[in-house]
């Protein structure tokens, strides 16, 4: 899809679809205000006759609406105007694109972004409105057989911005809502490939393709590396796959020289079968997206160039499949991860923790500002949470924080879980330092607890998006998420440190 900014009359704008917001209580928007006015009251004719209520996310198309120069007008609840929310206006947005993808409209001018939404500018607006648009429009591009017809729904959106300062913030507003959504589906992309394309040495050449793109340094360590520098955990994953195993390493480096990087940390499982300890065949397919947390540091990178955002952040993917094999790792089984702590793996569908406490060893040398890791680590978490808020974990408070506000301006919200040491006894072993599993009491805490043993020598954070980082269902696919809420969670570190 494809934005511009314009600051006209709507009444006179040139478009196949005019959008414009109402509230309840025939309340009209600046912009409905004057096409009602140069419609006779066409509008205020329908509001009295209850055509439509302004009920948040409603929507009515209209043809021929006399007195103006577009060809149709969509009209759009927002609900009662003093109770407008950011998340209500993302509805209202996601609900005009939905609203116009099976009609003919291609060309449309939106004016839901002059809206009053409490403490959000303009800039915040159209970057929302930008990124709902292409959330909304969305189409997984299949890279084997025929591509599916895509023929319908919005392709050029003009945003309504008119007033003083209204096209320079706009502008800002575009610029930052085209790098999310850019980032945001390459996310999804990656994770609704199929396992069999989606290797993790095709997600190694991702990275370098990427890197190249935008200037990045980027290093893929083989097998052989990753022996010599003992990562017998992730190694242990690693060995039931015949697809070789990749930790893949990205450095945007665009902020001072001094500053500490924040270092993002993603679960890159290419396909998690659960291993010896197989899993159940029902929705098994849905176990590719089990390398979103790879895909989401990705997604972020692809942000950070897009913006070539003035900070020092590095990514780090271990990535392999997860397979039962006659070389796979057994229950019983004691594996000595890079930090010399020793693991007895209870069962090998725990197999995220394994590859990602090596890595979070690995993220010492970078002498980081602080980590983050994104991993779909849990089933657990999603029967904690559901799919609306991702799960965050912290050995920091002011990083979770950080985070929770993030995600909140972003509309991805975290919610912040416990993480003290009373669970810590559940992993413990009588035949190494600790098991890879904590019993079914507060699964994802004890999974997180595993990780906060590698993760002790910096501010580090964990986040649990096995509930949101994909759907099930007739809506199955990727969502992208915590793209948004890393992006909101970067930008904020680098406008602090300008
Ligand atoms: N990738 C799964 C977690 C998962 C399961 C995410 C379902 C989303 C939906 C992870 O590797 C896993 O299998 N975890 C186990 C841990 C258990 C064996 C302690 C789980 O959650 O069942
Ligand atoms: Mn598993
Ligand atoms: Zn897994």
């Amino acid at each position: 899809m494809e934005f511009s900014i314009k600051s006209g009359n709507p009444q006179k704008q040139r478009s196949e679809c005019l959008i414009l917001g109402v509230y309840e209580a025939r309340k009209l928007t600046a912009s409905a205000k004057l096409v009602d006015e140069a419609s006779d009251g066409y509008l205020t004719t329908l509001l009295k006759r209850g055509d439509i209520e302004g009920k948040l996310a409603s929507t009515l198309l209209l043809q021929q609406v006399p007195g103006i120069a577009a060809e149709r007008v969509l009209l759009v609840g927002l609900g009662k105007e003093r109770e407008l929310t950011e998340a209500g206006y993302r509805k209202a947005v996601q609900a005009s694109i939905k609203a116009l993808a099976s009609t003919p409209a291609r060309n449309v001018y939106s004016c839901l972004a002059e809206v009053a939404i409490k403490k959000q500018d303009l800039d915040w607006k159209v970057a929302q409105l930008v990124e709902a648009a292409q959330d909304s429009s969305y189409r997984y591009i299949s890279p084997v057989g025929k591509p599916k017809s895509t023929d319908k729904g919005v392709t050029h959106l003009v945003i309504h911005a008119a007033g003083a300062g209204a096209g320079k913030l706009a502008e800002a507003g575009l610029k930052q809502g085209l790098a999310v959504a850019a980032g945001v589906s390459l996310t999804k992309d990656l994770g609704n490939l199929p396992p069999n394309i989606c290797t993790p040495t095709y997600l190694a050449e991702q990275a370098i393709a990427m890197a190249k793109h935008y200037g990045m340094e980027v290093e893929v360590l083989e097998r052989a590396d990753m022996e010599k520098l003992g990562m017998g955990s992730f190694l242990g994953v690693a060995q039931g796959s015949v697809q070789p195993p990749k930790l893949i390493v990205l450095q945007h480096k665009k902020g001072k020289k001094s500053q500490k990087p924040v270092v993002l940390v993603g679960k890159g499982i290419t396909f998690d079968t659960g291993g010896i300890s197989l899993k159940p065949g029902a929705e098994m397919d849905e176990m590719k997206y089990d390398m979103c947390g790879a895909a989401s540091v990705l997604g972020t990178f692809k942000t950070l160039g897009e913006l070539d955002l003035a900070i020092n952040a590095v990514g780090i993917i271990p990535t392999c499949e997860n397979m039962p094999d006659a070389d796979a790792i057994r229950p019983g089984d004691v594996l000595t991860s890079m930090s010399g702590q020793t693991i007895e793996v209870l069962n090998t569908d725990a197999e995220g923790r394994l590859i990602l406490c090596d890595a979070l060893t690995y993220a010492e040398r970078f002498e980081p500002a602080a980590v983050v890791d994104i991993a779909t680590l849990t089933g657990a978490c999603v029967i904690a949470l559901g799919h609306h808020a991702t799960g965050l974990f912290s050995n920091k408070d002011a990083l979770a924080k950080e985070l929770l506000q993030a995600g909140e301006a972003a509309l991805d919200r975290a919610w912040h879980m416990p993480l003290w040491d009373d669970y810590q006894p559940q992993l413990d072993s009588n035949f190494a330092d600790m098991a890879n599993i904590g019993g079914r009491a507060g699964g994802s805490i004890t999974a997180a607890c595993f990780l906060a043993r590698y993760a002790k020598k910096y501010d580090w954070a964990h986040l649990d998006i096995a509930g949101t980082a994909w759907k099930s269902g007739k809506e199955k696919g990727g969502t992208g998420r915590p793209v948004p809420m890393l992006t909101s969670f970067l930008k904020r570190r680098a406008d602090k440190s300008a």
